[in-house]
């Protein structure tokens, strides 16, 4: 009986703020070990009663059938001090990063899917959650519909497990709901779900969690930063001028000094045209400059630039996203945009302080 064996067997008890480990979570200190008693410190990480109970009961649970049950065990409950961690409700999930834009359709959806698995690629571990709660296309582009998550008990609060697919851990409102009944989801039910895909489900260790937005500057968005400590922000927009500005106006949102979001880059999707029979040319067909223009506005830098190709549409569709399909000119484009994504995530994370939730009253 000594100190690591304890803490090897309290490992297999779940933090019932987010599935992981006690141990992981370092919510267990000054462990003291007698001739025939241990005493530790618990860190209380925000539980309900119900579930305080649950973790005291499943200690002593591990601990007697290790050691006894003549064994003295002593629980005290500790207040975890939240300032101290940033990132205190999710420990696990060291990057979180939205993506936004200002007008629909410009690619959010596609950027957010391709680069998930892009950094997947380069061997990070990657989570994406679809918050565009009207309008999800998660299911549909990674051939997911009508799949639902399953289900696990956590100290007696049912949690959801995310779906897997190409390595990615997944959670959209299509898995949850029919997509006709998501579009009766109205302010408060919205923010509700937001809340609920970050702390209802068990996540697990990740590099980066994507949240794919819905378009502009809704209830959506402002929920998300005031439930969620978002590392940054990816804007995406197609090179012309008009979708530049509606861009400005969705980043200015992020920019405001009580919300003060940081911005990590520009995608500009649909750049030029391709056509498969002529790959080396280029076809300007929306303009250029737009994403440059953006990562100047913002004082952030363009991550890539995404040609418009027949692939990437049919990928998108298909359910099998041109990211995991064989075909390496495609690839090319969204790995240089991910490896560029995750040099200036490192950047914000040596300059600035860790990311903290919104307070704001609105
Ligand atoms: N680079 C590209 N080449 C070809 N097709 C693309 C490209 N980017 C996006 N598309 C296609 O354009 C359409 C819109 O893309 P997507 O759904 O990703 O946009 P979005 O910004 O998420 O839209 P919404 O605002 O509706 O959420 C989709 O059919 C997608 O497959
Ligand atoms: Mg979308």
């Amino acid at each position: 009986m000594n100190n690591d064996d304890i803490l090897n067997h309290l490992r297999s008890i779940d933090d019932p703020q987010n599935g992981q480990s006690i141990i992981d979570n370092r919510l267990v200190s000054d462990v003291e070990v007698g001739d025939n008693n241990i005493s530790f410190k618990l860190g209380n990480n925000g539980w309900s009663p119900e579930a305080k109970t649950s973790v005291y009961a499943a200690c002593m649970q591990v601990l007697q059938k290790a050691y006894g049950d003549d064994i003295d065990i002593h629980i005290h409950f500790v207040q975890i001090d939240p300032s101290n961690q940033a990132n205190s409700a999710y420990p696990h999930i060291k990057n979180i990063i939205a993506v936004a834009s200002g007008k629909g359709g410009v690619g959010k959806s596609t950027v957010s899917v391709n680069l998930a698995l892009a950094l997947r690629a380069l061997g990070a571990k990657v989570g994406l959650i679809d918050a565009d709660l009207y309008g999800p296309s998660i299911p549909t582009m990674f051939g997911l519909q009508g799949q639902r998550p399953k289900m696990k008990d956590l100290h007696g609060t049912p949690k959801l497990l995310p779906l897997e697919k190409y390595g990615l851990s997944l959670i959209s409102i299509g898995f949850i709901v029919e997509p006709e009944q998501a579009i009766v989801l109205r302010g408060p039910r919205l923010g509700g779900i937001i809340k609920q895909f970050m702390n209802d489900v068990i996540w697990p260790d990740l590099d980066y969690l994507i949240i794919d937005l819905p378009p502009g500057t809704g209830d959506i968005q402002l929920t998300l930063v005031q439930t969620v400590p978002l590392t940054g922000v990816v804007m995406v927009t197609t090179p012309q001028e008009v979708a530049v500005a509606d861009a400005i106006k969705a980043m200015n949102m992020f920019l405001l000094p009580q919300i003060n979001v940081p911005i990590l880059g520009v995608v500009e999707n649909m750049s030029w045209f391709t056509p498969k029979e002529l790959p080396d040319n280029k076809y300007y067909l929306f303009g250029e400059g737009g994403g440059k223009s953006l990562a100047t506005m913002s004082q952030s830098v363009l991550l890539g630039q995404i040609p418009l190709v027949q692939g990437i549409r049919e990928g998108g569709d298909s359910g099998a996203p041109v990211m995991v399909q064989n075909d390496d000119t495609l690839q090319t484009p969204w790995l240089a945009t991910a490896g560029k994504l995750a040099e200036q995530v490192l950047i914000r994370n040596e300059k600035l302080p860790p990311s903290r939730k919104v307070e704001m009253n609105v």
